[in-house]
């Protein structure tokens, strides 16, 4: 196989690219979130995932654009979490954050790279669908580039099926680590094409002295959490680790120089718990 680099990119169902690296940043502060992100980008990575729940859309805009890099060349993801009273309603609250993201060339606001429901549980079934309707109308017009979903279990993915216009979804974003490697919903994406995005890449650095992990990086001659990224680089998922802290933003994307071989795979896939293993939520399939 190919050597790994950080401008590595997967494919999406839309036939867009999307860097396999990506770059946290819930729980950035907008004081902190711009230069955070200058960092990241400084440093290499090409893709950044934030959300409206995260109050930080218009701070990640804003770095991108005093990047100096074409905004073609930045991957940006946000997510819409509660639904609104109508799909039209969604959609605008939409267009509001792909304006704050992207302001486009007459200010009318550019497009976003990837845009995802940000849970099942709000508003039941009909709140999902008024969702995805919303988000489809996005794609549509050219503002969402790719749609897809998070924390979605098998029954949330299906039951698009019913309506959906795009369908399946381009992404699921859902919690993955060793600890909780959700094999059901990982399985059913792999075989219906949906790319998978890693969130708590890093565990929240709970695990970083566990001992099985430390014996990894110790022989690789890297740190814990360095494993943990390249561990999801290894499973084919898209890791979002967050930092906002120049030694470690760039520290999680130093990941290149060293491979973890079947032995150390196997040994990490054994520290699997199960839907115990999760910090924020296992999908409800
Ligand atoms: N869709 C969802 O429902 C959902 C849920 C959770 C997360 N996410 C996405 O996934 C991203 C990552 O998840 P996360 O932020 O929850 O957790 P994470 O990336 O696993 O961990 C981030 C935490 O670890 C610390 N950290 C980062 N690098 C470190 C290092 N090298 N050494 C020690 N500590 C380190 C950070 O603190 P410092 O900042 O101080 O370095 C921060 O507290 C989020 O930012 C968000 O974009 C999505």
């Amino acid at each position: 196989m190919a050597k790994r680099t950080i401008t590595d990119t997967l494919r999406l169902a839309s036939a867009h690219p999307i860097p396999q690296l990506g770059f946290g940043v819930y729980k950035s502060p907008p004081d902190l979130c711009v230069q955070s992100c200058l960092t990241a980008l400084r440093a290499g990575y090409r893709h950044i995932d934030t959300a409206q729940y995260y109050a930080n859309e218009a701070e990640v805009g804003e770095a991108v654009r005093r990047s100096g890099l074409g905004r073609g060349d930045v991957f940006l993801t946000t997510k819409i979490l509660s639904p609104a009273a109508s799909v039209d309603q969604n959609y605008h609250k939409c267009v509001e954050s792909v304006r704050e993201l992207d302001a486009g060339k007459d200010g009318s606001g550019g497009y976003v790279d990837l845009f995802l429901i940000h849970s099942p549980n709000c508003g039941g079934a009909q709140g999902r669908k008024m969702l995805w309707q919303a988000l489809e109308r996005l794609h549509q017009e050219g503002k969402a580039k790719s749609i897809g979903v998070s924390n979605f279990g098998i029954q949330h993915i299906e039951e698009l099926k019913e309506f959906a216009k795009v369908w399946p979804p381009h992404v699921n974003q859902i919690e993955l680590h060793p600890w909780s490697q959700q094999t059901e919903i990982v399985e059913y994406c792999g075989k219906q094409g949906i790319a998978i995005e890693a969130y708590c890449p890093l565990v929240r650095n709970t695990k970083a002295a566990d001992p099985t992990l430390v014996k990894v990086a110790e022989k690789h001659g890297v740190t814990p959490n360095q494993v943990l990224v390249r561990y999801c680089l290894e499973r084919n998922w898209i890791p979002l680790p967050k930092s906002d802290n120049e030694g470690r933003i760039q520290k999680n994307a130093d990941v290149y120089g060293f491979a973890l071989d079947k032995e150390d795979m196997d040994v990490l896939n054994g520290l699997n718990q199960g839907a115990a293993g999760s910090i924020v939520q296992a999908v409800d399939n």
